[in-house]
């Protein structure tokens, strides 16, 4: 419930971007030489929270943190933008729906390049490696999905997660779709479900921040994260991030914003 007003901000904010765009394409020009919809800004879409992708953090001049936002500032960086970060549900990312009403010009989420979301959007080099997993209560008894016989399994609405779930799961088993790791994390500490399936690091750091909660499975899916832009509208941005993701790894910074993450 608590989830439920940022969902209905961010159908309007796709209703108003629509309605506000009349042209597809970006057109580079002088003074937005990559084309991005506020000239000066990158502006990025982002299902909040994540963690450790992408989360609230007031210091920071954005508003949020974690790697996809640290990565996305530098790049914005190297390309002399300002970041700005939009939150955005995560379906209406994946789908390419807020991308394509010019919502902002790229999604940083966290989002596992698929061939079906290639039907819609144009991903950068990937940037990420991952894979799935089950998260239950310490002393749950729960090993693996087959152990789900009868229970209820937390996912995020739209996720690679969700369709390793349903895909697998026992046939007397709930799929329970959460808008964002925002419920879906209370919802089983409070009982509501017995386990959740959604991408490692993001359950690893549910572990860290309480571990009266344990991983019993990861699923090897061979995921990778890309950035994502709506297809065929701005080629150069999106050639402009590859390259400036390349900077990165090859200056170390990459590296930096990783260890700061995950070692
Ligand atoms: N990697 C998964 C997917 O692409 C989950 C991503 C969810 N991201 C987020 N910021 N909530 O489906």
């Amino acid at each position: 419930m608590a989830r439920l007003p940022k969902v209905i901000v961010g159908a309007v904010g796709v209703a108003l971007a629509l309605a506000g765009c009349s042209s597809t394409n970006n057109t580079p020009s002088a003074e937005n030489s990559l084309g991005t919809i506020t000239a000066g800004s990158l502006t990025i879409c982002s299902d909040i929270p994540f963690k450790p992708f992408e989360y609230e953090d007031a210091s920071t001049p954005t508003g949020y943190t974690g790697f996809d936002i640290d990565l996305m500032s530098a790049i914005a960086g190297q390309l002399n933008l300002k970041l700005v970060v939009v939150a955005t549900d995560f379906d209406a990312l994946q789908s390419g729906a807020a991308l394509a009403a010019g919502q902002c010009d790229v999604g940083a989420s966290a989002i596992t390049i698929t061939d079906a979301r290639k039907a819609n959007i144009d991903f950068s080099d990937p940037y990420y490696d991952s894979l799935q997993s089950l998260l239950v209560p310490v002393n749950s008894g729960i090993t693996s999905l087959a152990d789900l016989a009868g229970k209820r399994i937390g996912v995020q609405t739209g996720t690679t997660g969700e369709t390793y779930a349903t895909q697998n799961k026992p046939a007397s088993a709930t799929i329970v779709s959460f808008p964002s790791d925002g419920e879906e994390w209370p919802a089983l500490q409070a009982g509501q479900v017995d386990a959740l399936l959604q991408d490692y690091p993001v359950n690893n750091q549910h572990v860290k921040d309480d571990p009266s909660y344990v991983i019993v499975a990861k699923y090897q899916t061979d995921e990778q994260y890309g950035f994502a832009m709506a297809q065929g509208k701005n080629p150069a941005l999106l050639q402009a991030i590859n390259a400036a993701l390349q900077t990165l790894r090859d200056n170390g910074t990459y590296t930096t914003i990783y260890d700061k993450y995950f070692s």
